[in-house]
């Protein structure tokens, strides 16, 4: 198929070049294995138009750009008022794998960062669900944002677990403050599975496009979430998708955003668009360095800073 914005999409990916100080993560061995020269730029409408270019269905895990959606889950199981009562909406500047909890409520101060995140694992089940029970629900709510079943890569989850110390300890602090009334190691196991939830670009378009279209899914015609729930979402990847660099991209892209240390980023542009990008390399904040370049260009090109 030949359009106008699929040669648009295609000089990106010639353009866009690559970034030689930018590195996969390693500190999830399987992601290290993945080749850094996979690139890929999907885009999709709320009216269900699909624009996709490059490596566009390879599959790759969608790591911390579940956080947005599980944290739509939660709150759309829990309420918006009890989600706020364990995990706060204001940026950390700090980096996404810091403890960063509020101080007196000790809640972690947003749900992208992975303190957050982990709480909002555990909001999804009941205190006395098995872990299974979580990753089901998250296998199905991820689904129902993509629009068909996805799967989950358990090298890449054995691999994580492997070296999940980090989690573990951020997990820990939470039960200590009763942040977390779960066993801890149930709960950051499950919200590693959830971490290795696998997608393509086109997905990953897809979901953002859900969320940019109020929770309507764009081809299945599900409501997946309130658009409520998709407008407090939206806001908070705004402030906080981008972890200690939500000011730069904030500026520079002005797209609610949420990237992953797979290589993955998505963006959703309320009432308009979904976008994707995937290339594994990463900046120092663990974003995928070309995915930035490419978000801005289109940001740019095509007039999609929100400001
Ligand atoms: O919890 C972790 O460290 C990973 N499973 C996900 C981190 C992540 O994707 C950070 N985002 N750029």
């Amino acid at each position: 198929m030949k359009s106008p914005i699929l040669d648009y999409l295609n000089e990106l990916l010639d353009t866009c070049a690559p970034d030689a100080s930018a590195k996969n993560a390693d500190y999830i061995p399987e992601l290290a294995r993945v080749s850094p020269d996979i690139f890929a730029i999907a885009f999709a409408t709320i009216d269900g138009k699909i624009y996709a270019a490059g490596d566009d269905r390879f599959e790759f895990t969608i790591q911390s750009i579940s956080k947005p959606f599980i944290y739509a889950m939660a709150i759309e199981q829990r309420g918006l008022d009890e989600v706020m009562e364990r995990i706060g909406v204001e940026p950390s500047g700090e980096a996404f794998n810091e403890l960063s909890l509020e101080a007196g409520s000790k809640r972690p101060l947003n749900p992208m960062i992975n303190a957050g995140a982990i709480t909002a694992h555990s909001l999804i089940g009941e205190p006395d669900d098995s872990k299974e029970t979580r990753v089901a629900r998250v296998l199905k709510g991820l689904s129902a944002f993509a629009g068909h079943d996805l799967r989950i890569d358990t090298e890449v989850a054995e691999s994580e677990w492997s070296a999940a110390h980090r989690n573990m300890a951020i997990g820990h602090m939470l039960r200590s403050y009763d942040i977390l009334p779960e066993d801890p190691d149930v709960i950051v196991r499950g919200y590693v599975e959830q971490c290795a939830v696998v997608v393509t670009t086109r997905d990953l378009a897809i979901m953002a496009t859900t969320l940019a279209g109020g929770g309507l899914h764009p081809v299945t015609g599900e409501q997946v979430v309130s658009q409520r729930t998709a407008r407090h979402v939206m806001s908070v990847m705004l402030s906080c998708g981008m972890y200690d660099a939500a000011g730069d991209w904030l500026t520079a892209v002005g797209i609610p955003a949420k990237s992953g240390v797979g290589g993955g980023i998505l963006g959703a542009l309320p009432g308009q668009v979904g976008l994707a990008t995937f290339s594994p390399p990463l900046d120092p904040h663990g974003t995928s360095a070309r995915g930035v370049d490419v978000f801005e260009r289109l940001s740019e090109d095509m007039d999609m800073h929100l400001m």
